[in-house]
């Protein structure tokens, strides 16, 4: 029972803020544990396609206020964590992963190995500079598709997607994890992404999903109340 007081306290204090106390230092360790908490967050077939770029430096993080439209939030933070897709890692992921496993002594287990990373998702996650396979795999699971049920998320584009899902499940456990550490955060999206891939350093195919500000909510910060559409106008019980 109190572990989920604690939990709804958590979730019920957590606000996106645009105004933190400018040139605060957070406590140490707050960003590394909130990151240990994001990379437990379920994430597809444990492929774990996802980086974070922790921006310290005071010269990138002047160029990152530029580059996020000069938003309050980026103008005061005192810290900031860019949640990015790594979709072309797959391969030493799936390796990762086969080697987990295969320590692990259990048939059924060494079978999903067998099965499962060496199969198919190297048949989902391979993919082409111009997506020309998965133009093909689109093709091809549209036909099978026919006759039984079928992933039919096999396209470059999709594995994009796939990689986004999980990244913004690990970005909620650390925005989560911010909080209950006494801090605040505002995720963001307003950026120009081809500029700050280019600040990080990062090639042209990943994406930066969101970049997280982190920062303690200054005294005269205007937050509005927490409003959402009521849960029965999007909640359906087929
Ligand atoms: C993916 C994503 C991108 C967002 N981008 C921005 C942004 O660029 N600037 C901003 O001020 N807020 C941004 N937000 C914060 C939302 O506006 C905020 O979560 C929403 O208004 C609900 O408020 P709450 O988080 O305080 O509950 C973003 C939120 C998410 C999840």
């Amino acid at each position: 029972m109190d572990k989920i007081i604690e939990f709804d306290k958590v979730i019920n204090s957590r606000r996106s803020v645009r105004s933190f106390e400018k040139g605060y230092k957070l406590n140490s360790g707050v960003v590394e544990r909130s990151l240990e908490r994001a990379i437990k967050a379920p994430n597809s077939s444990n492929m774990q396609l996802w980086e974070f770029y922790r921006i310290v430096s005071e010269d990138k993080k002047q160029q990152l206020v530029d580059l996020c439209l000069g938003q309050e939030a980026a103008q005061t933070a005192s810290e900031f964590v860019a949640f990015v897709t790594r979709p072309d890692r797959w391969r030493e992921s799936r390796d990762f992963n086969v080697e987990k496993l295969s320590s692990i002594d259990n048939e059924y287990v060494k079978k999903k190995v067998g099965d499962y990373y060496n199969k198919l998702i190297p048949i989902l996650y391979n993919n082409d500079k111009l997506g020309l396979k998965g133009v093909l795999k689109k093709i091809y699971t549209s036909i099978t598709g026919l006759k039984k049920p079928v992933v039919r998320e096999v396209s470059k584009n999709d594995v994009r997607i796939v990689a986004h899902k999980s990244l913004a499940l690990a970005a909620q456990n650390f925005m989560l994890g911010i909080t209950a550490e006494g801090y605040q955060t505002c995720p963001m999206e307003g950026f120009d992404s081809k500029r700050m891939k280019r600040l990080l350093n990062l090639p042209s195919w990943v994406d930066v999903s969101m970049v997280i500000a982190i920062g303690k909510p200054s005294k005269d910060v205007l937050i509005t109340p927490q409003f959402r559409k009521s849960l029965e106008s999007v909640c359906f019980t087929v």
